[in-house]
């Protein structure tokens, strides 16, 4: 994967690469966030203003990356975040990134909106495939997509609870986004794929509130928990209190998230609030986090405040949009290089090295 006349040196470098290539309909549908944009910017602008506070003399040459999540083996503390209608921003959508994401033996989260069927992700990957479920108003649909799920080998459904209403994007306003021709979705509704939007909205806000069930509470949670075995990871989780009412409710996991920033724009930077639902859940269940994570000095800021795991969106659909399955695995190697070096540099022969005195100023 080459920027110009050099290789790709960072995350950074692929949405470089991938814009030119992308109808600005795709490219602004991926970048965009909600209202003016802050979070997008702050989310980035959070990891950047902890630093790092390294032990010396430990004896580390080459450390180890490898880390469980939900019981399942992981080359390093990372998953592909559930994204969209990939195969919009490159011809072989899902299975690309799947694919490119098995280089590594690498995770993934396969977006409810897929323009992949789940079957064929689950296929095309070698390492664990973790279905993001939006519940539709009709609960014989969320059976049988669950059903589907359990059956194609997924090994967690994570349950996106930050979407009542979608966002106030207006990149997608101005762009009118809607899916082209052929690109539907997998979910499964009478009206097949996404519909026209309505007068004065994007696509995909008539189709959420068409679709999806708008008054989603705690009860969905526990009618989920009762029609899987599936450990369930509830994504979009903020608050401390929320945090610890998911895991009473019987969440694996929680996924501190805000979107991308394409939610509420108001709502704290991740990394602001994880060390507060870090502390609230107690280790009784894993704590993920995404939003804004584009090095591996970001990844371990992550796991220093005591996530299990890390979510990455934009740069992995850049280099997806940028070189397809290769760009994919090139960004893996740049991260897993990145880390590589970080850990060293931090004296932590492992994952389970990384504790919270890394991070400078010192966290209560
Ligand atoms: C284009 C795009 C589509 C997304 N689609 C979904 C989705 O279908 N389901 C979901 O739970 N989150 C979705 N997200 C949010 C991501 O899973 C993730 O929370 C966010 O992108 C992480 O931030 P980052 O892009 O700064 O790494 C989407 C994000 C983007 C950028």
């Amino acid at each position: 994967m080459s920027v110009g006349d050099r290789p790709a040196l960072s995350l950074a470098d692929f949405e470089r690469t991938a814009q030119p290539r992308l109808d600005p309909v795709a490219y602004h549908y991926y970048a965009g966030g909600a209202d003016d944009e802050r979070l997008l910017r702050e989310n980035e602008a959070a990891w950047g203003r902890a630093a790092l506070h390294p032990r010396v003399l430990r004896g580390v040459d080459a450390p180890s990356l490898d880390c469980t999540v939900l019981g399942c083996p992981l080359p390093m503390p990372v998953l592909v975040a559930p994204m969209a209608y990939q195969r919009m921003i490159h011809p072989d959508g899902e299975v690309a990134m799947a694919a490119g994401t098995s280089a590594v033996g690498g995770g993934l989260v396969l977006s409810s909106m897929s323009t992949t069927d789940m079957e064929e992700v689950a296929a095309a990957s070698s390492g664990p495939v973790f279905f993001q479920l939006y519940v539709y108003d009709d609960p014989a649909i969320v059976r049988e997509l669950v059903a589907r799920v359990e059956a194609a080998g997924c090994q967690a459904l994570v349950l996106t609870v930050d979407l009542p209403v979608v966002g106030n994007r207006h990149r997608d306003e101005v762009h009118q986004f809607t899916l082209r021709e052929g690109m539907s979705i997998q979910c499964l509704t009478a009206e097949g794929p996404m519909p026209m939007p309505d007068e004065g909205e994007s696509g995909l806000v008539t189709f959420f509130r068409r679709h999806l069930k708008r008054d989603l509470d705690w009860d969905d949670v526990a009618w989920l928990r009762s029609i899987t075995r599936l450990p369930i990871v509830l994504k979009g989780v903020l608050r401390a209190d929320d945090a610890a009412r998911a895991v009473d409710a019987g969440a694996s996991a929680i996924c501190v998230s805000n979107h991308g920033g394409r939610q509420l724009d108001a709502a704290p930077a991740t990394f602001d609030v994880l060390p507060a639902v870090v502390d609230a859940v107690a280790g009784r269940a894993e704590v993920w986090v995404d939003g804004g994570i584009r090095r591996g000095t970001d990844i371990v800021k992550a796991i220093a405040a005591g996530a299990t795991c890390t979510l990455i969106g934009r740069p992995f659909a850049w280099a997806l949009a940028s070189d397809g399955a290769d760009g994919v695995a090139s960004a893996w190697a740049i991260l897993r290089r990145e880390l590589a070096i970080d850990l060293a540099l931090c004296g932590c022969a492992g994952i389970d090295a990384i504790s919270r005195d890394l991070l400078f100023p010192p966290q209560p």
